[in-house]
């Protein structure tokens, strides 16, 4: 004689997920950068083509046992990642971003955030909530970029491929939105290997760029910036700290996704670029508005990501303008570029 019984709570489930799934949901939504995260590492992506492949031939290929890949796959598929049908495991749209080759690629940008260090790092959100400031030098004796660039070169490498991957899903909208007809000279500051420069001067013929960032950032720059590369010929790659001073005179500086620490350096960054400008030299900072952002969750969990290594921050509107006028540059204009940035332009006064 059967004994279970059919009972409406059991029937409900159709009005979208309870408080308590939700909550449940969330705690554990740590599972899935962390099998995104092996999955990455393992290759799956890569040894995925257009045509299903059983989990079995899938591990045997890469090496790993078939049980637990499929236990990986199927918290993965949660979120649209990878899919399983009857003749296998299958990419879908976002998996197929975590290919080497692919044009949109974020697999290096997904190995940075969740980097050993950051898992170590969250933790200590409590204690930046109670005292209003990251942690990171006291935990590790340096500031980030310096530790990250000398302690961890796996990372930093990983760093500097995915910043190229983010920058390559944008620089078409910054080239598109900026005017560059009647500037000759340009600055990228903090610009990483140089890649949104490099598309910038591919788009103007005339103009002259110079790449400025950290020596171990600018020691292996964009392959058309090098010595016989495309653009060698109109570009300058310089090792110089920003903080410091920013050694290159130029109509127009950018700073795009660096500025994102604490407000001092903000500040001190802004001023050198300042002092290094003409009167009317432009002072673009590209970035992506917390409180203008239509992927808030991104960019809010990147603002906290910030705080606890840099003890930085993404900047609101009115906070951008705030430092900018400390720094005693002039305030010209504010406009989105592309899905997720903004450019906020900026001049030298008289
Ligand atoms: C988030 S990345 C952005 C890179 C690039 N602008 C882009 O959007 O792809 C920040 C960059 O700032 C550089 N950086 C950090 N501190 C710096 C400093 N004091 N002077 C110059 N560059 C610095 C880092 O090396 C890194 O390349």
């Amino acid at each position: 004689m059967p004994v279970i019984r059919s009972t409406p709570s059991a029937a409900a489930g159709d009005q979208g997920p309870s408080p308590v799934t939700a909550l449940r949901d969330l705690s554990l939504a740590s599972a899935a950068p962390a099998a995104l995260r092996a999955a990455v590492r393992i290759g799956v992506a890569d040894a995925l083509g257009d045509t299903p492949v059983p989990v079995g031939d899938l591990a045997a290929a890469l090496k790993v046992d078939a049980a637990v890949l499929l236990r990986l796959l199927r918290n993965l598929r949660c979120y649209g990642v990878f899919d399983e049908t009857a003749d296998g495991i299958v990419h879908t749209a976002t998996s197929r971003l975590l290919r080497e080759d692919d044009p949109q690629r974020l697999k290096y940008w997904v190995q940075w955030v969740t980097e050993p260090w950051v898992w170590e790092l969250w933790p200590d959100l409590e204690a930046a909530v109670r005292d209003g400031r990251g942690h990171f030098e006291d935990r590790y004796g340096e500031e980030f970029f310096a530790h990250l660039h000398s302690r961890w070169q796996e990372s930093t490498e990983i760093f500097n491929k995915s910043q190229t991957e983010l920058s390559r899903l944008t620089s078409a909208a910054i080239a598109e939105s900026l005017d560059l007809s009647e500037v000759k000279t340009f600055a990228d500051v903090g610009g990483g290997r140089g890649f949104t420069l490099a598309e910038l001067l591919e788009a103007n013929p005339h103009l002259h760029g110079t790449l400025v960032d950290l020596p171990a950032a600018v020691a292996h720059p964009d392959p058309r910036l090098r010595p016989g590369g495309a653009l060698a010929g109109r570009s300058s790659v310089v090792a110089g700290d920003c903080l410091r001073e920013i050694p290159v005179e130029a109509d127009v500086y950018q700073f795009k996704s660096i500025l994102e620490w604490d407000d001092e350096r903000t500040v001190t960054a802004l001023r050198n670029a300042r002092r290094a400008g003409r009167p009317g030299s432009r002072v673009l900072v590209i970035t992506n508005l917390v409180d203008d952002s239509p992927e808030i969750r991104y960019a809010t969990g990147i603002d906290l990501l910030f705080l606890l290594n840099t003890n930085g921050r993404r900047h609101t509107r009115e906070g951008v303008a705030g430092l900018v006028d400390r720094a005693g540059l002039r305030l010209e204009g504010i406009a989105p570029v592309g899905r997720l940035l903004h450019v906020v332009e900026t001049s030298v006064p008289e």
